[in-house]
């Protein structure tokens, strides 16, 4: 299938690594010229080397100043934008308790995980206006639905972002700008063998998936072919979700 995106722009957050490297080098590989964010200056480097023509711009997504002078300057050396990808994301504390977790380390999860999608997306909607066909995609979580224990910030802030992107397509459903959600469950990343420890990828009892196929999903929503779609969630959690607790 064509996706009809070669000649389009677009940027993407936490495109140094994992899901953000690969949705990079999947859109640049149709044809797509694209910004990349993150904090990472050495691994954006090496994201860009897979995708002609990138703009590279080192960014704290928590910080406005630094997101209005990165998207501004992005927009402009790509002459507009059609899509947005926000991956930029952090685990949190993983495995703490409710009452070990500090308020530091809360508003530090929601910093970069809701805040920061809410930045990038605030100064970049001028220029996704002006789009013919606009994309916003957030990477959520299927921690946005359901939980594993010990990681109640990172779950209550995909919730928040699933819901920032459910009421900001509504908001924007008469500009042509949709705006959807990709909520994976695990995914072999540094941020889940982090959390996992990397023996968990040896031979796992779980479904794991690649950066590559989570990209897949991305880019398809990005795709005018999607253009029905607007104010959803694709959970790619291999169906676990849909089971009921009804021992049969
Ligand atoms: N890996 C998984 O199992 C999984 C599953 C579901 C959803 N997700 C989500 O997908 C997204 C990408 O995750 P990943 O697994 O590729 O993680 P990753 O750690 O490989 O990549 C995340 C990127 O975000 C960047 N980043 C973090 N904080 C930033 C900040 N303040 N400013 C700019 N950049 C910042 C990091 O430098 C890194 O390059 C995240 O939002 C994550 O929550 C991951």
């Amino acid at each position: 299938m064509d996706l009809q995106l070669t000649g389009t722009t677009a940027l993407i957050t936490g495109a140094a690594s994992g899901i953000g490297r690969a949705t990079a080098r999947a859109l640049a590989a149709e044809g797509v010229r694209v910004a990349l964010l993150d904090r990472d200056a050495q691994a954006l480097a090496e994201t860009a080397r897979g995708c002609t023509g990138a703009v590279i711009r080192v960014v704290d997504v928590t910080d406005e100043a630094q997101v209005v002078e990165a998207v501004s300057t992005s927009v402009e050396e790509l002459g507009g934008l059609d899509a947005v990808v926000c991956c930029a994301g952090i685990s949190g504390p993983v495995g703490s308790s409710i009452e070990e977790i500090s308020l530091r380390d809360w508003n530090a999860v929601f910093a970069v995980n809701v805040t920061g999608a809410f930045l990038v997306l605030a100064h970049a909607l001028p220029a996704l206006r002006a789009s013919a066909s606009a994309s916003v995609v957030l990477l959520a979580s299927d921690s946005a639905f359901v939980a594993s224990p010990g990681m109640v910030p990172y779950c209550a802030s995909k919730a928040a972002l699933v819901q920032l992107g459910r009421s900001l397509s509504v908001d924007l459903a008469t500009t042509g700008i949709r705006v959807n959600t990709v909520a994976p469950s695990i995914v072999d990343t540094p941020m889940s063998r982090g959390d996992l420890g990397a023996q968990a990828f040896d031979s796992p009892p779980f479904n794991v998936q690649s950066p590559v196929e989570v990209a897949a999903h991305v880019l398809y929503l990005v795709s005018p072919r999607s253009r029905g779609i607007n104010g959803t969630t694709i959970l790619s959690d291999f169906g676990y979700s849909a089971r009921s607790g009804f021992p049969a």
